[in-house]
């Protein structure tokens, strides 16, 4: 594999001002007052990294930039730094698509993920978890992101997909190549997407000559448009549905455990407020929101005051809006009790997340297995602790002991 050159390979801080960085180890360690520095001056920044992205960091514009379809089409939900996603017609619907096409996509994904059905998954979950917790609760240590909250997402997705959990590190090692190497990483890309194809493919055919109850029968069969979906578009789905599915879910586990580890007054609530729950988990996916997103301007246009061109990609960063003093009272307290908290975790408008039952179910179960389940717990060694960079943030290495 070919070793990029580019800002992230060094521990130098680029210029937040003028070339924003978000693959930096700096930005992915803290980028908390990065946002905050921006959201001071103008709010919105040009990059000279990333082909020239925009960065809205207030909370007013990412809602805009996310509600304007027109302006900002989703064909780029990702930015790679050398060309866009599109340019290679690689197709992730719904999360790639503009209405009317997105409409009927996500129509279709619906019912999969409705309350009902996830509700149905939680002793899977919460069973998987306790036997995760078996496997170190008696060691007095774990690694809280590669020990537990990885596990959890990635054998959920892949039992509704239909596909082995025993091929979870496959899985895993896709996530790392696709969403964290692969926007700075052409070669990393390009290899994870072949492998990646070469896999779905022999699913989706093995399920041709024999269906199975799984939901990539249910893309064999299901129709938009009055026609069945074509092989790209039900590769390009599976392929969301486990980035989207693993990722997320894996760094909102694993944040809330690094943030708890360091407040035991906070895991002692926990235990012994069970009403507290509810706004808990709110507020964490709030503060550790871990999903930020991207666009593509499809008309010149001047927003916030910025002369912007078609086809610029723009950054959206759903986690800096969650720390806007504009739209949330302290918000970089994380108050367990919060009860005003309009947060932008899922996103907002048409592309709102569709798995944000799933996510809250898998992030509730597995925290309260944790907490009910693990004496109280501290970071083992706050230094080693290591945060993905890019599109999607969460702890990859987090070293937690307990007595
Ligand atoms: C804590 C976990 C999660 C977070 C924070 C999260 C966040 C988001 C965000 C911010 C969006 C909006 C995208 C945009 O505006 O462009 C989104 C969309 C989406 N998410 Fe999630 N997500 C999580 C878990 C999941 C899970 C478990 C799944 C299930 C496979 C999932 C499936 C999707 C899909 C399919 C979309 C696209 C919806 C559309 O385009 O209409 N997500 N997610």
């Amino acid at each position: 594999m070919s070793e990029p050159l580019h800002a992230t390979d060094t521990d130098d801080a680029p210029d937040w001002i003028t070339a924003l960085d978000h693959y930096s180890p700096a930005y992915a360690a803290d980028p908390f007052p990065i946002w905050d520095e921006l959201r001071r001056r103008d709010g919105i920044v040009q990059s000279s990294a990333f082909r020239g992205m925009w960065v809205p960091c207030r909370h007013a514009d990412v809602v805009a930039v996310a509600n304007d379809v027109e302006t900002f089409s989703s064909r780029q939900p990702i930015i790679p730094q050398y060309a866009p996603l599109a340019d290679f017609a690689l197709q992730v619907p719904p999360i790639s698509s503009d209405p009317p096409y997105h409409t009927e996509v996500r129509r279709l994904l619906l019912p999969f993920f409705g309350p009902s059905r996830i509700a149905a998954l939680q002793p899977k979950v919460a069973a998987l978890a306790d036997e995760l917790i078996d496997g170190f609760v008696d060691t007095g240590r774990c690694d809280g992101a590669i020990d537990f909250a990885r596990h959890i997402p990635v054998r959920i997705i892949a039992t509704m997909l239909g596909v082995p959990t025993s091929d979870e590190g496959q899985f895993l090692d896709w996530v790392h190549q696709l969403l964290e190497l692969a926007p700075t990483d052409f070669f990393a890309g390009m290899s994870g997407l072949q492998d990646f194809f070469g896999y779905f493919i022999d699913q989706v055919n093995a399920r041709r000559a024999e269906p199975r109850d799984d939901l990539i029968t249910f893309l064999l069969e299901a129709r938009i448009e009055d026609r069945l979906l074509t092989d790209q578009e039900i590769l390009g789905m599976c392929l969301l549905l486990l980035m989207a599915g693993i990722d997320t879910t894996w760094s909102a586990i694993g944040a809330s455990l690094w943030h708890l580890a360091q407040h035991p007054d906070e895991q002692e609530r926990l235990r012994t407020e069970p009403d507290l729950w509810t706004t808990a988990i709110e507020e964490l996916l709030r503060a550790y929101a871990p999903v930020t997103m991207a666009r593509e301007v499809v008309r010149d246009t001047e927003a916030f005051g910025c002369p912007m061109r078609t086809g610029d990609p723009l950054l959206l960063p759903f986690p800096a809006a969650n720390r806007d003093p504009a739209a949330f009272a302290d918000p970089d307290v994380v108050d367990l009790d919060r009860a005003e908290n309009r947060h932008l975790a899922f996103g907002v408008g048409i592309h709102r997340c569709l798995g944000s039952n799933l996510a809250r179910m898998e992030l509730t179960t597995a925290l309260q297995r944790f907490v009910a389940r693990v004496p109280t717990f501290r970071l083992a060694d706050p230094d080693a602790v290591r945060w993905s960079g890019g599109q999607v943030r969460g702890p990859r290495v987090l070293p937690l002991a307990f007595d």
